[in-house]
């Protein structure tokens, strides 16, 4: 099942419904907030104080930073992780192939406003797979006359039972850039958070897992040669409007992505597609 949505304030969704998963998803940003197996505990972090305001991104689910992630490289005024998780998408196609499966096709198109804050013509596509398991596939088309570079992110949020508890798998030996100091580094073994935590991982396709006391998360890339994880910390918890200031507690960001070296480029009428799946282990 399908419906259309809005919160008391009047900000739009779509809620799915099917014999495997529940899920929302935002229009604004193509921003899918709450995914849930049947049976089983939400897979993507929210936070309790996220603000579902026009032109603010949701905290948690998985915000789409394109076409720039992070700061813009020259440009420190225009918005973090881009304009696609704060800009209004269009809902163009919703099938249920089967009892089991619901799929979105959502779209952004370059307009004056896009155009404002990144000179090119695009189109960018999110194909959303809501069953037993979750894909998000995102593709940008290039609709200009002129080459264009992106980088972008699925930021996904994940819940842990507790920081401490949780691990990584999957990065070992991996060379990353430390966003805290500016270094270059190299995973030992399982990635563990005792801290603020802001890395991109280089050059890796890996699937990775997520480790939880009774839980894994297993986290699938495609046309991703890059990997960031996040967590905040208390300090930078306690000055974020929209997290609680526990809230580092509970969750890790494992971000699917096309950041920094793994920035890509597309000639006018090619196409790229940053896809992950995710899904829960028995
Ligand atoms: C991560 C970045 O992807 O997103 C961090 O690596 C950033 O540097 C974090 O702080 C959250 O960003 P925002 O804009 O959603 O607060």
């Amino acid at each position: 099942m399908i419906t259309n949505k809005q919160t008391p304030t009047g900000f739009e969704y779509i809620e799915i419904q099917n014999k495997s998963a529940t899920a929302q998803i935002a229009l604004q940003g193509g921003h899918l907030f709450h995914y849930q197996q049947t049976r089983k505990k939400p897979l993507l972090w929210l936070s309790e104080k996220s603000m579902f305001e026009t032109g603010k991104a949701i905290r948690g689910g998985i915000p789409l930073c394109w076409p720039w992630f992070g700061k813009h490289p020259t440009d420190t005024d225009l918005p973090q992780h881009g304009f696609a998780r704060i800009s209004p998408f269009e809902l163009l196609e919703s099938n249920e192939p089967n009892e089991h499966t619901t799929e979105l096709l959502l779209q952004l198109q370059s307009s004056t406003q896009t155009l404002a804050l990144w000179p090119y013509q695009f189109q960018l596509r999110l194909r959303i797979t809501i069953g037993p398991r979750l894909t998000v596939a995102l593709t940008t088309r290039n609709c200009d006359t002129e080459s264009f570079s992106i980088t972008s992110a699925l930021h996904s949020y994940f819940p842990v039972s507790y920081i401490s508890y949780a691990s990584v798998e999957g990065l070992d030996q991996t060379m990353y850039w430390d966003a805290l100091t500016g270094e270059t580094k190299t995973q030992q073994g399982t990635i563990r958070i005792s801290g603020e935590v802001d890395r991109v991982y280089e050059k890796t396709t890996n699937p990775l897992l997520l480790l939880d006391r009774e839980r894994t998360f297993q986290i699938i890339p495609e046309g991703s040669a890059s990997a960031v994880v996040w967590n905040p910390w208390k300090e930078k918890s306690m000055k974020m409007a929209d997290m609680e200031d526990d809230a580092y507690n509970s969750m890790l960001c494992i971000e699917t992505a096309n950041a920094r070296e793994d920035a890509r480029r597309l000639a006018p009428g090619e196409e790229h597609t940053l896809q992950v799946t995710i899904n829960e282990s028995d």
